[in-house]
């Protein structure tokens, strides 16, 4: 196994206790550092809401149909039974989503106990240089600490986001060494970003988070979510635009309505007829203050009590904010993206073990062309195609 990380370790466990010798390489000196940093340091560690008839609900790919088998034959019941058997406390936040209630090294140490129930061998840091078939069909790595011979190996080294804490394309360089095809990784769950000039009126707003209905693809591939925006000095961020990210293609435009639970052609209108105030201290009652004052600031005809604005300029005002629409100029990147999309192609792929065309080589976790929404259900793919994997070998 190439990767101690969430997948890579709950394999591991499940193989070793199988009754199989399992070995663990990994480059890093820390283990499951990603786990440790996820959820906030909490891990939403999976997802109560996942429905295996309709994967493409929560998950991304070229084909969401084929993360369906391992999830429906590992599902979160299955996860959180785990959790609970090591007397982990969690609790559940917005949406079925679950996090530790203490911290994610609970969870490190759950996967680490159930390696050492199966008696897995780890060795950290250990970078792996070489992989080459040998003679009788099996495996041979040129390793940090020498040379490893093994029957079968499991490619669990995720994918590029996050360099610092020891991301690599080695699946990727893997996959493509033995034939396999991938799909073009790009980072996904990321804050995006915008031209600098185009962004200035909306610079001052950074720290400002609302509640949002946005929207990406054209009519046929519309995807929308309810979920809060942030602002940030170089764009936008926060769950909603993090989950939009995921299937925004560059080039073309998101649409955000910012105040998604008002009818506000309707509420100008009343206003106008009974208010004195400023259009811009009627509008904070629908929208944060300081978003009204941007947002009335962009056009003179907003700048004046709301019985004075003209019908034109207030039904403009509605529009505008119920349909902001704004191309993104690029993302944050692999720095700030919580995943990889793409990555080993699907049609290369066992639905049923994870193994890949080239027999004896599996791939799990993020290194597959499988991406989760926010909200644990990476995680629960980490640890579905773990258990797929580990059941097959
Ligand atoms: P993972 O990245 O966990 O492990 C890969 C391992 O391979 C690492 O230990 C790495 O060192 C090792 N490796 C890489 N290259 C190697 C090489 N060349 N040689 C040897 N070893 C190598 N998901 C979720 O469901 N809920 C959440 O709360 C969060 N939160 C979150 C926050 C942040 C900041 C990030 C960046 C990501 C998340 N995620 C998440 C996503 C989740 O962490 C991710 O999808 C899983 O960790 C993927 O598990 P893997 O085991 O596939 O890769």
């Amino acid at each position: 196994m190439v990767g101690a990380g969430a997948a890579g370790l709950f394999c591991a466990g499940v193989a070793g206790q199988r009754g199989l010798k399992v070995l663990v390489l990994d480059h890093s000196a820390k283990v499951a550092e990603k786990v440790r940093i996820s959820g906030g340091g909490r891990a939403n560690f999976t997802n109560r809401d996942i429905d295996v008839r309709q994967p493409h609900k929560h998950f991304v790919g070229a084909n969401p149909h084929f993360c369906r088998s391992a999830l429906s034959r590992y599902t979160a019941a299955d996860f959180i039974d785990l959790v609970q058997k090591h007397g982990i406390p969690f609790h559940e936040k917005h949406k079925g989503q679950l996090f530790c209630d203490r911290s994610a090294g609970d969870l490190i140490d759950m996967l680490l106990a159930e390696c050492d129930a199966g008696g897995v061998d780890r060795r950290q840091p250990c970078g792996v240089q070489a992989v080459r078939l040998s003679a009788d069909g099996g495996y041979e790595l040129d390793t940090d600490q020498g040379p490893v011979q093994t029957a079968k190996l499991v490619i669990a080294t995720g994918g590029l986001s996050i360099p610092a804490i020891g991301a690599t394309d080695f699946g990727f360089r893997i996959a493509r060494q033995f034939g396999l095809r991938t799909v073009e990784p790009r980072p996904g769950l990321v804050p995006l970003t915008f031209d600098g000039a185009a962004w200035a009126p909306y610079a001052d707003l950074a720290g400002l988070a609302l509640p949002v209905l946005i929207e990406t693809g054209d009519k046929k591939n519309r995807i929308v979510f309810a979920e809060d925006l942030l602002f940030t000095h170089r764009g936008l961020s926060g769950p909603a635009v993090l989950q939009i990210s995921s299937y925004w293609q560059a080039g073309t435009p998101i649409r955000i309505n910012l105040a998604p639970e008002v009818d506000l052609p309707a509420a100008l209108t009343e206003a106008k007829q009974r208010s004195r105030k400023l259009l811009a201290n009627e509008l904070a009652q629908w929208v944060p203050a300081r978003l009204a004052d941007a947002w009335v600031a962009q056009d003179p005809d907003w700048q004046r009590p709301v019985m004075e604005c003209s019908d034109k300029a207030l039904a403009r005002l509605a529009e505008r904010l119920a349909r902001w629409e704004l191309v993104p100029t690029g993302t944050e990147g692999y720095k700030k993206a919580e995943v990889t999309l793409g990555g080993v192609d699907t049609r290369d792929l066992s639905q049923q073990s994870m193994e890949s065309k080239q027999p004896g080589l599996y791939f799990i976790g993020e290194v597959v062309d499988v991406t989760g929404w926010l909200g644990g259900y990476n995680f629960q793919w980490a640890w579905a195609s773990a258990h797929a994997c580990a059941m097959a070998l």
